[in-house]
């Protein structure tokens, strides 16, 4: 690369030093706290069941429902919770969603399978391009089933296939705004509504009764705000014969406070290594460990705006559905790790890789590792990788202990959504599952997987 002209180097570094994004030093160490308060039985965990682990607390799970239900819990408004499967359709993390009582959010024909199996007596199945087998099972089960509808071509599918076997279907129609670029893949755009509601009004098996929308990674209720206040108009315009019945607002709320951006993959950052002022990858050399936080709205916050919304723009005596599946499973489940090798003071290698994550995501995301054998709220540099032949498997930049010790066992938490689901058999096998019941019973629920398991045409 030619060399930059010393003056505009010298007027991008001043432009560059007004940073208007604060980073905070840190920040989680409430998150390592409550890890730190429960630190025996994680440790028992490992001591008993081996590494690696998914640990999967019920406890936490529960709290989060509860939390969840009475953020959205207001008098005069009825909210339906589905639990969203796609965050982590694990057995026993859905089971006890169904003891908990919530319904589900299926978005495919085994999800829908798995919730029926498990007890759901309502469940939504969602998601594009359903086949005629997902349908059909839908209707074999339409006392249980709602079917979010995602196409005309869809709706017309699933009226053939109701009128074969004389049922009548209740469902859904998902909708797209114009701000969704990439998520303009999914439902029917706001002002295809009415002709859709015409259309559905001229079949009999058919019950048209709501509307679904979603967005995702919402750390702020502006999103929902804004199509609710759209949505209320275009369902004024048109309604199914016996009006609607449900709006269906998605998923997408984001758990606070577990986790961070590191700054040099910030904007300002990655310009800097792009000017040569800053390594290619990974932190500078004065890194003092400081993060980028973006704020979270605490849930009740978010609900009180959302459901403020709801009431003002939507028709009167909705029913509001929700489909989180995130802000619930995230909290339940952590990784548990062994210190395998220590190659300096600062360098170290766990047995589990980041296979068990599905993808290189803590390059760019910060989540506390914490050293459960040498505990500290203090965060020291080191880099931690796992044992994956790739040096981009890597689960931190610092951690939260004394020092590294092989044999250590080391907590990543709150991994419980989209983790799991994404894991990768990429070189190491996926791991086993250890659920603490409510009770505090610990067992294996399941196990690592096998040779047999990946390959069995070995016999
Ligand atoms: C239709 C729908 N509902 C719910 C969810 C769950 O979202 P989250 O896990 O962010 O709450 C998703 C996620 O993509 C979705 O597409």
């Amino acid at each position: 690369m030619k060399p930059i002209d010393p003056a505009i180097l010298s007027a991008l570094q001043q432009l560059l030093s007004q940073d208007d994004q604060p980073l905070y030093r840190g920040e989680l160490t409430g998150l390592v706290e409550q890890v730190l308060e429960n630190r025996t039985r994680y440790l028992e965990a490992a001591r008993r069941f081996g590494t690696p682990q998914y640990l999967f607390e019920e406890p936490r799970l529960q709290a989060q429902i509860q939390r969840f239900n009475a953020a959205f819990a207001r008098q005069g408004l009825v909210a339906r919770v589905h639990y969203a499967f796609k965050a982590n359709p694990s057995l026993c993390l859905v089971q006890a969603i169904q003891r908990a009582g919530l319904a589900a959010d299926a978005s495919s024909g085994l999800e829908l399978e798995l919730a029926l199996r498990c007890g759901f007596e309502r469940i939504v199945l969602s998601g594009p391009a359903k086949t005629d087998e997902e349908l059909a099972l839908a209707l074999r089960h339409a006392g249980r089933v709602t079917v979010h509808l995602d196409s005309f071509a869809e709706l017309e599918r699933l009226e053939a296939l109701a009128a074969r076997t004389q049922t009548t279907m209740r469902a859904g129609v998902r909708l797209n705004t114009q701000g969704h670029g990439l998520w303009t893949k999914f439902g029917i755009p706001f002002t295809a509504l009415p002709e859709f509601t015409a259309q559905a009004g001229h079949h009999r098996h058919v019950q048209l009764e709501g509307v679904q929308f979603h967005l995702s990674w919402n750390r702020q209720a502006g999103g929902y705000l804004h199509t609710l206040a759209e949505l209320g108009p275009v369902l004024g315009q048109c309604a199914p014969p016996a009006g609607w019945k449900f709006a269906d607002i998605g998923g997408g709320y984001y758990p606070e406070d577990d986790e961070a951006a590191y700054p040099w993959l910030t904007r300002r950052g990655r310009l800097l290594s792009l000017l040569g002022l800053a390594p290619a990858e990974g932190p500078p050399p004065d890194w003092n460990l400081e993060y980028l936080l973006h704020p979270v709205q605490p849930i009740e916050a978010m609900a009180r705006e959302i459901m403020d919304a709801f009431q003002a723009h939507l028709p009167g005596g909705l029913e509001m559905w929700l489909e989180p599946g995130r802000y619930l499973a995230n909290q339940a489940v952590h990784l548990l790790l062994r210190v395998n090798d220590v190659k300096t003071p600062e360098l170290a290698i766990t047995d589990g890789g980041t296979n068990l994550l599905g993808w290189e995501r803590l390059e760019g995301e910060h989540t506390p590792l914490i050293n459960l054998s040498h505990p500290s709220l203090v965060q020291k540099p080191c880099r931690v990788y796992g044992s994956l032949c790739t040096p981009h498997d890597l689960w931190g930049y610092a951690c939260y202990g004394e020092q590294l010790n092989p044999g250590d066992i080391l907590m990543l938490p709150a991994q419980g959504a989209y983790v799991q689901t994404l894991a990768q058999r990429f070189i190491k096998p996926l791991c086993q599952t250890v659920a603490l019941d409510l009770q505090g019973e610990m067992r294996q629920v399941s196990p690592a997987e096998t040779l047999a398991d990946r390959y069995p045409q070995l016999g």
